[in-house]
C-alpha cells in the first residue's frame, strides 16, 4: 500500500456544490457550506472530495458553462473561500479534486464574446465556425450548430448553445487551458475529474454521423445517429497524453476522465504506456442490468480488458444519473454498497448514495435541468439526483434556511443525517463501517480479485492479499439462496446482526443479502 499513490486507495466523496450544504440562506450551497461539513467527510472515511464546477458561470448548465476559469461563482463564494476550503481539506489529509470542463465554455467567456464579433478576430479560431451545418446533434438535442446572424456562419455546440465548443486544435486554446490547469495545481489542488473527455476532438473533416440503426422514437434527437465523427476520434489521445504532462509537472495528481464509451474503447484512454488519464471513469455499474448474471460478466469483462498495470475504478452513480436507490431499490442498494467496497481500486460516491437517498420527483413548475427544459417527458432530466442533502429531519433538511434551489423531498428528508447517524443499521452506519473495513483490510484495495461467478442469482468472487482472503457474496434472487464458501467470519453484512458471526459449511442468504467473509487461507 505505502507504494501507492494516495488516489490508488482513496475512496473519492463526488460533492454537487448547489446540493451540499447552504452557508448564506439563498437556497444554494457554497465553498463555506462544504467548508462546516468536512467533519462530517471525516467521519465517513473517504480520502478525497471531487467538487463539480464552482467557476464563474451564467449557470446555463449549472457551473458545467464557465466564464472564467480561474475564477470562483459569487454563488458559490470567493477565491478566499476556496482557499480556505482547500487548506481546511488538507489539514484534514483529505484531497480535493476539481471538475475541469474543457469541451465548450459558456457563451458569456470573453473567448467567445471575441471569438464571435468578426470572421477576422484573433479568438475565432478557438471555436468551431463553419458555413454550413452538419448533422451532428446536441446532448440535449436538437443541431450541434448555432446560426450568428452578425458574422453569418454557425458555430458548434455539443450541449446548449450556450456552450459553444472550443477547438482545441489550435495550439493557443490548448496553451491557454492547460494554463488554467496550472493556476489551480499550483494552488495545490491533488486533481481533475475532465468533463466529457472523449468529446474534446472532433473530425477534422465534419463527416455527417451515419444513422443509427437502432434509434426509436422518443430516444433524445442525439440518438438518431451513431457518434462516429463527432466523439472518440483518434487524435484525442495525443491531447490527453499532453493534459496528463501537465499534471505531473506537478507531481502526484490524479487525471480522472468522465467518458461514456463501450469497455474496449474506455480502456484506450489509460494511454499508451499508461500515459493518458489515470482513471477513465468506469461508469459500468451505472449502466448494467442488476442481476447476478450481468454483474459477473461486467466485472470480470472489465477486470480483463484492463490494459497491464492499469488501476481500475467503480462508480454507482453521479450527478448525471437516476440515483442507485430508485434505480434498483433501497434494499439491493444496501447490497450493491457492500459489492462496491468490495472491487479492487479507487472508488467514487455521490453526495447521498451513503444516506440512501433516493430520485426525488421534480414537478413541472419545479424544473431546473435544461436537458429537461429541452426534451421535456423522455427522462431526460437530471433534478431528481440532484436535490439537496437532508442533513436532519427540518422541513429545508438544514440544508438551508432559505428556499432549497430543488425540493429536500420527503423520501430523503427520512434518511437525513442526524437520523441515521443514531441508526446502528441505517445505510450511513453500513458505508461508516464498510469504509472503515476497507482501510483496515488493504487487500480489499489492492488484492486480486479472482473467481467471478453467478449461480442461481448468487454473484460471488474471492479478494486474495498477501495473507487474507475475502468472499463477497449476493443474492439477488427473489428467494432464499444457500452458499458454501468454507469457514471464516463475517466481516460486512447488509444486515448489522449477522456481522462477526463466524461461518463454516452452507450459509444461507435472504433476498438482497450481500456479505464479506474473511476466510481461512
Ligand atoms: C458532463 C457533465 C454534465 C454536463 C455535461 C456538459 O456530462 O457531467 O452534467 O451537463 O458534461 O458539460
Amino acid at each position: 500500500m505505502q507504494d501507492l499513490s494516495w488516489w490508488k486507495h482513496a475512496v473519492v466523496y463526488q460533492i454537487y456544490p448547489r446540493s451540499f450544504q447552504d452557508s448564506n440562506d439563498d437556497g444554494i450551497g457554497d465553498l463555506n457550506g462544504i467548508c462546516n461539513r468536512l467533519d462530517y467527510l471525516v467521519e465517513l472515511g473517504i480520502d478525497a472530495i471531487w467538487i463539480s464546477p464552482i467557476y464563474p458561470s451564467p449557470m446555463a448548465d449549472f457551473g458545467y458553462d464557465v466564464a472564467d476559469y480561474c475564477g470562483i461563482d459569487p454563488i458559490f463564494g470567493t477565491m478566499e473561500d476556496f482557499d480556505r476550503l482547500l487548506e481546511e481539506v488538507h489539514r484534514r489529509r483529505l484531497r480535493l479534486i476539481l471538475d475541469f470542463v474543457p469541451n465548450h465554455t459558456s457563451d458569456q467567456h470573453p473567448w467567445f464574446v471575441e471569438s464571435r464579433t468578426s470572421r477576422e478576430n484573433p479568438k475565432r479560431d478557438w471555436y468551431v465556425w463553419r458555413d454550413q451545418p452538419n448533422n451532428w446533434q446536441s446532448h440535449f438535442g436538437g443541431s450541434a450548430w448555432e446560426f450568428d446572424k452578425e458574422t453569418a456562419q454557425y458555430y458548434l455546440h455539443e450541449f446548449l448553445k450556450e456552450q459553444p465548443d472550443l477547438n482545441w486544435r489550435n495550439p493557443a486554446v490548448k496553451s491557454a487551458m492547460f494554463e488554467a490547469l496550472r493556476f489551480w495545481l499550483r494552488k495545490g489542488v491533488d486533481g481533475f475529474r475532465v468533463d466529457v473527455m472523449w468529446l474534446m476532438i472532433k473530425d477534422d473533416q465534419f463527416r455527417d454521423n451515419p444513422p443509427n440503426p437502432g434509434y426509436a422514437l422518443g430516444q433524445g434527437s442525439r440518438a438518431q445517429f451513431l457518434p462516429v465523427y463527432d466523439a472518440d476520434r483518434p487524435e484525442i489521445h495525443a491531447l490527453v497524453a499532453e493534459m496528463r504532462g501537465v499534471l505531473e509537472e506537478f507531481g502526484d495528481r490524479v487525471l480522472i476522465g468522465e467518458i461514456y464509451l463501450p469497455v474496449p474503447r474506455l480502456m484506450d484512454y489509460y494511454g499508451q504506456h499508461l500515459g493518458g488519464a489515470n482513471l477513465p471513469f468506469n461508469f459500468q455499474l451505472l449502466q448494467c442490468a442488476w442481476t447476478a448474471d450481468e454483474l459477473a460478466r461486467t466485472i470480470s469483462g472489465y477486470m480483463a480488458a484492463l490494459p497491464d498495470g492499469a488501476w481500475p475504478n467503480w462508480v454507482l452513480g453521479n450527478h448525471d444519473k437516476s440515483r442507485i436507490a430508485s434505480r434498483i431499490g433501497l434494499l439491493k442498494a444496501r447490497a450493491a454498497a457492500i459489492l462496491l467496497l468490495s472491487l479492487p481500486g479507487t472508488l467514487t460516491i455521490y453526495n447521498g448514495e451513503e444516506l440512501g437517498m433516493q430520485d426525488v420527483p421534480i414537478r413541472p413548475e419545479e424544473v431546473q435541468d435544461p436537458a429537461e427544459k429541452r426534451q421535456p417527458g423522455i427522462g431526460m432530466g437530471r433534478d431528481p439526483e440532484r436535490t439537496p442533502m437532508p442533513w436532519d429531519s427540518s422541513p429545508p433538511g438544514g440544508f438551508t434556511s432559505g428556499i432549497p434551489w430543488l425540493p429536500i423531498g420527503d423520501v430523503n428528508l427520512a434518511v437525513n443525517v442526524q437520523s441515521s447517524k443514531e441508526e446502528p443499521d441505517s445505510m450511513l452506519s453500513l458505508y461508516r463501517r464498510l469504509l472503515r473495513l476497507r482501510r483496515e483490510e488493504t487487500a480489499l484495495v489492492w488484492g486480486r480479485l479472482t473467481d467471478v461467478s453467478s449461480t442461481n442469482d448468487v454473484l460471488q468472487f474471492l479478494r486474495s492479499g498477501t495473507d487474507e482472503r475475502f468472499v463477497f457474496v449476493m443474492n439477488l434472487a427473489e428467494e432464499r439462496r444457500q452458499v458454501v464458501i468454507g469457514s471464516g467470519k463475517i466481516v460486512a453484512s447488509t444486515s448489522l446482526r449477522r456481522e462477526g458471526e463466524s461461518v463454516s459449511g452452507a450459509i444461507g442468504l435472504e433476498p438482497a443479502e450481500a456479505l464479506i467473509v474473511k476466510v481461512g487461507l
